[in-house]
C-alpha cells in the first residue's frame, strides 16, 4: 500500500525507470546508427536473419554501378585475366588503382576445386580460416548481401535469389537460405575469395582486423592478425612502417564508398600452394634451392586484390583470390620476361627476400633471359626496351586475344 510517507520513494523509482528506458533507447538507436542497417536487419551472433524485402539496392548506394551480366558464362572455360602487375621501378607503395566495377569478383574454371579445397580447410583449421569478433556482424551480413548483389547482376544463369529469399547456386546445386546461414559461411561456400573486414575502431580511430574468411594465408593466418589494427598487421612487410604506414591510415579513415580500389602482391611458388602455414614441411622447403626442379613446376602467383567501403556499416572490406600460372606462359607474353627478371634481379632485396622466391629463382631467372632474347628475336621487344612498368599494367600487350568475354 501507499502511504504518504512512501510516495517520494515512488517517485524516485518512477523517475530511475523513465531514465533507464530513455538511455537504453538512446543506446539502440546510437547502435542503429552505427550500423546502419535497415530496420528489418536483426542482426544475431549465430545465426541471423536478412529479410528479402526492403533491401537497399547497393548499386545505388554505393554510386558503383552494377557490372556488366554476362549471360552465356561458362564457368569450365572461364580463364581468369592475366594479371601481371610488376613495376618498375619497384618500390613499396601502396600502388593501387582504381577498381572495376564488372570485376569486383571474378569467376574462373577453379571455382568447385577451390571451394572445396577452402571448405576443407575451414573443417581442419576452424578459428584460423574464418572468424568474427563481436561488432563486426553488421559488417558481415552487408557484405554478404553485396556480394549477392554483384553474383546475380554479374552471373545471371549462375546464381539467382528467389521470392523466398534462397540463394540458388547452379554451379554446385546447392541452395540456401539467406536467413538462417551465418553469412561468413556463405561466402566461403560460395566465394573461392578471402575476405578481410576492418572496421574503425572507436579510442585510436584506426582501422582493426575484425572478421573474415581466410583460406589463402601463406606464412600468417586469422588467429595471428584479427582484433589488430593495420600498422600491426602489416609487421613483418618491408618499409611498411617508413614508408606506407601513415598514407594507409589516412587513406582507410578518407576512403569513400564509391571508391573501391584494386591491387595486385606477387610471389613465384613451386606448384600451387594456398595455405600454407611456417611449421608445415612445405614453409622450409622455401630455403633451398633443389637443382633438380622443373621449370614446369614453378607458378606465378598473383593476388588479385580490390578495397572498398561498406555504405551502412562503414567498414571497409579487402577481398582477393590466389590465381597461379605455369610461369612458362611468359614465353608467350610480350615484355614480361625481361620485365620479371629486371625486377627480381634489381629491386632492393628486402622486397625479394619478403617474398621468399628465392627456391625458384636458380631455374626462372635463366628460362627468362632465354624468353626475353627469344622475344627480341622475334620482334616482339625492342633490343632497346629501357624496362618500365607496362602501359598496360597490370596486363601486357595483346593480351585480349587470348582471353575474349
Ligand atoms: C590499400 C590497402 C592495402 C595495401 C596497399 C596493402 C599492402 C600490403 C603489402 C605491400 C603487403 C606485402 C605483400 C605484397 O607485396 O603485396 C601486404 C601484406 C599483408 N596485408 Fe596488406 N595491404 C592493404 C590492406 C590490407 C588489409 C585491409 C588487410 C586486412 C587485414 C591486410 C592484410 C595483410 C596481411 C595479413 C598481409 C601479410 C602480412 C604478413 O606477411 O604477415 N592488408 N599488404
Amino acid at each position: 500500500m501507499i502511504t504518504p510517507v512512501s510516495y517520494p520513494y515512488v517517485i524516485i523509482v518512477a523517475v530511475a525507470a523513465v531514465l533507464l528506458w530513455a538511455i537504453t533507447r538512446k543506446s539502440e538507436r546510437l547502435r542503429t546508427r552505427y550500423f546502419k542497417l535497415t530496420s528489418s536487419a536483426k542482426v544475431r551472433r549465430n545465426g541471423f536473419k536478412l529479410k528479402a524485402a526492403g533491401k537497399p539496392d547497393y548499386f545505388e548506394l554505393t554510386g558503383v554501378p552494377p557490372p556488366k551480366p554476362l549471360p552465356n558464362f561458362n564457368i569450365d572455360e572461364a580463364l581468369p585475366r592475366p594479371y601481371r602487375p610488376f613495376r618498375w621501378k619497384y618500390h613499396q607503395t601502396m600502388s593501387l588503382l582504381n577498381m572495376e566495377p564488372d570485376w569486383w569478383i571474378e569467376l574462373e574454371s577453379t571455382y568447385r576445386e577451390r571451394i572445396s579445397q577452402r571448405k576443407k580447410l575451414y573443417a581442419e583449421h576452424g578459428t584460423k580460416i574464418v572468424d568474427s569478433l563481436p561488432q563486426s556482424e553488421g559488417a558481415c551480413l552487408e557484405l554478404a548481401e553485396m556480394v549477392i548483389q554483384f553474383l546475380c547482376a554479374r552471373y545471371p544463369s549462375q546464381f539467382h535469389r528467389d521470392s523466398s529469399g534462397t540463394f540458388h547456386n547452379n554451379i554446385l546445386g546447392t541452395s540456401t537460405n539467406i536467413q538462417t546461414v551465418e553469412p561468413l559461411i556463405f561466402l566461403l561456400e560460395n566465394v573461392p575469395e578471402d575476405f578481410l573486414i576492418v572496421l574503425e575502431d572507436e579510442k585510436s580511430g584506426l582501422y582493426h582486423f575484425r572478421a573474415g574468411v581466410s583460406a589463402s594465408a601463406m606464412g600468417w593466418n586469422m588467429s595471428i592478425k584479427i582484433g589488430r589494427p593495420l600498422h600491426e598487421i602489416h609487421g613483418p612487410v618491408p618499409f611498411y612502417q617508413e614508408k606506407m604506414r601513415y598514407s594507409m591510415d589516412r587513406y582507410f579513415t578518407k576512403m569513400g564508398v564509391d571508391k573501391p580500389i584494386q591491387r595486385g602482391s606477387w610471389g613465384f611458388e613451386i606448384g600451387q600452394p594456398l595455405y600454407l602455414q611456417t611449421d608445415e614441411p612445405e614453409w622450409s622447403h622455401r630455403n633451398v634451392q633443389d637443382p633438380s626442379l622443373d621449370i614446369n613446376d614453378i607458378y606465378l602467383r598473383v593476388d588479385w586484390q580490390t578495397l572498398r567501403r561498406l555504405p551502412k556499416s562503414r567498414a571497409i572490406v579487402f577481398n582477393f583470390k590466389a590465381l597461379f600460372t605455369p610461369v612458362t606462359h611468359f614465353r608467350e607474353e610480350p615484355f614480361i620476361p625481361r620485365l620479371i627478371a629486371t625486377v627480381i634481379r634489381e629491386s632492393e632485396r628486402p622486397l625479394m627476400e619478403y617474398k621468399s622466391s628465392s627456391h625458384t629463382e636458380h631455374k626462372l631467372l635463366p628460362a627468362l633471359d632465354e624468353w626475353a632474347k627469344e622475344q627480341e628475336e622475334k620482334g616482339w621487344v625492342p633490343r632497346d626496351w629501357k624496362v618500365r612498368t607496362l602501359d598496360e599494367n597490370p596486363f601486357y600487350p595483346g593480351w585480349e586475344l587470348h582471353h575474349k568475354y
